[in-house]
């Protein structure tokens, strides 16, 4: 009997998100981007770019020649390195670096104590002067000299309110698995930006119109994702918050404690959702669906699947079919693309648990290579 209710919760687990995916990926993604701009090279917006950092000495300097590259006006430009309390010397590191580039307009700004990166950013909101706000993870990369301007054009659009990246994941170890799990998730960025806007944003380059970070009352404190929860407040105003494919950026995955570093962000993903959920907004219907289906996926589908298991589990020594089934979940393994949605699967389940117990607001330093 139990294998009745199992086999409907798994079918419903891999169905949703594959139906999903067929549907926005038929629907959207290969669609032309229908936002209007203006023109970037007769007027560009003053830009202004975060860069918070925490123990990040052995990337800061490469982070900061990685955005000086950028082919954007100088005088048009300002990066503001916001510290807390770094204990390797991040910041004197960034100091030097300003000292020795005095063409680049970059100043350091240091928090006596650590309380997180979103309480970082909004205590750097306070010393800049840009229209558009840029935070920039310093573990991150940006691909092509232009991306400020692509980012710059996609904003001279009234429409947008927020722009970030695809990402290509880098490093060596952990990159096969991770870069499985983006070509999913790269995908349904891109094909919900195009048809409002995406729930997901990434701190590797994460644009946003300065009067819509304020109207919002800048980074949320209470929950760990700051980028995706503001791209989807904005987005719930009204104005498109987008993933476009031609901005792309590059991210150091860690080369120990991948697992945990996989779970503390999927704990800031439910707990975004399940905040973003609850507000009521502006935003097109088609932006309620993605919103809705993003957090299904994200809070209550990995649940279906256990509780599949579990049923057939319990039902295996007398039944067959049960039988069947679990060795088939089994037999699936050895196919990369189900064995990194199990994983995700897994890392998913164990971050709602760990939700009950700690927030993960300020979070342990993972050792990357950039
Ligand atoms: N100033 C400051 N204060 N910066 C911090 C702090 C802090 O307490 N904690 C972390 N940072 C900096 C890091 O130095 C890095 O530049 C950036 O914030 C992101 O930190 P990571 O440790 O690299 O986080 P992640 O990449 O695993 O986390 C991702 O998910 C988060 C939300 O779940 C990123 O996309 C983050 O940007 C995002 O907030
Ligand atoms: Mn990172």
């Amino acid at each position: 009997m139990l294998e009745l209710i199992a086999l409907p919760l798994a079918i419903l687990h891999f169905a949703v998100p594959l139906s999903y995916y067929a549907y926005m990926k038929r629907e959207y993604y290969g669609k032309p981007w229908d936002i209007e701009g203006g023109d970037v090279e007769l007027s560009a917006p003053k830009l202004s770019i975060i860069i918070p950092t925490y123990n990040e000495a052995a990337l800061i300097k490469g982070k900061l020649e990685n955005v000086a590259e950028q082919d954007y006006p100088s005088d048009k430009l300002e990066i503001l390195v916001v510290d807390s309390a770094s204990e390797d010397g991040t910041a004197d590191l960034a100091e030097m670096w300003a000292a020795e580039h005095e063409s680049v307009n970059v100043s350091v700004l240091r928090e006596d104590t650590r309380k997180g990166k979103a309480k970082a950013l909004n205590e750097a909101l306070k010393h800049i002067s840009g229209e558009i706000v840029i935070i920039t993870d310093a573990d991150s990369k940006w691909v092509g000299r232009d991306t400020l301007r692509k980012v710059a054009k996609y904003m001279s659009s009234n429409e947008v309110g927020a722009v970030s990246c695809v990402k290509v994941p880098e490093g060596p170890g952990m990159a096969g698995i991770e870069s499985g799990y983006r070509e999913f998730y790269n995908v349904l960025r891109i094909a919900e930006s195009k048809a409002y806007s995406t729930p997901i944003f990434h701190g590797e380059l994460a644009a946003f119109r300065r009067e819509l970070l304020e109207e919002v009352g800048g980074f949320p404190t209470d929950i760990g994702a700051d980028d995706s929860h503001t791209a989807t407040l904005i987005a719930l105003k009204g104005y498109r918050a987008i993933t476009p494919e031609d901005l792309l950026c590059r991210e150091a995955v860690p080369r120990k404690g991948y697992a945990s570093w996989r779970i503390r962000r999927a704990q800031h993903l439910i707990q975004h959702f399940l905040k973003s959920v609850r507000v009521r907004g502006r935003a097109p219907r088609i932006f309620r669906m993605i919103l809705g289906i993003e957090a299904f996926l994200h809070v209550v589908n990995p649940w279906l699947l256990a509780l599949s298991a579990a049923l057939l589990l319990a039902s295996a020594s007398g039944s067959w079919f049960s039988m069947a089934l679990l060795a088939l979940g089994f037999a699936a393994f050895p196919y990369r693309p189900y064995r990194t949605w199990m994983a995700a699967q897994a890392y998913l389940m164990i971050a709602f648990l760990r939700n009950l117990r700690s927030k993960e607001i300020v979070w342990e330093k993972q050792v990357k290579v950039g």
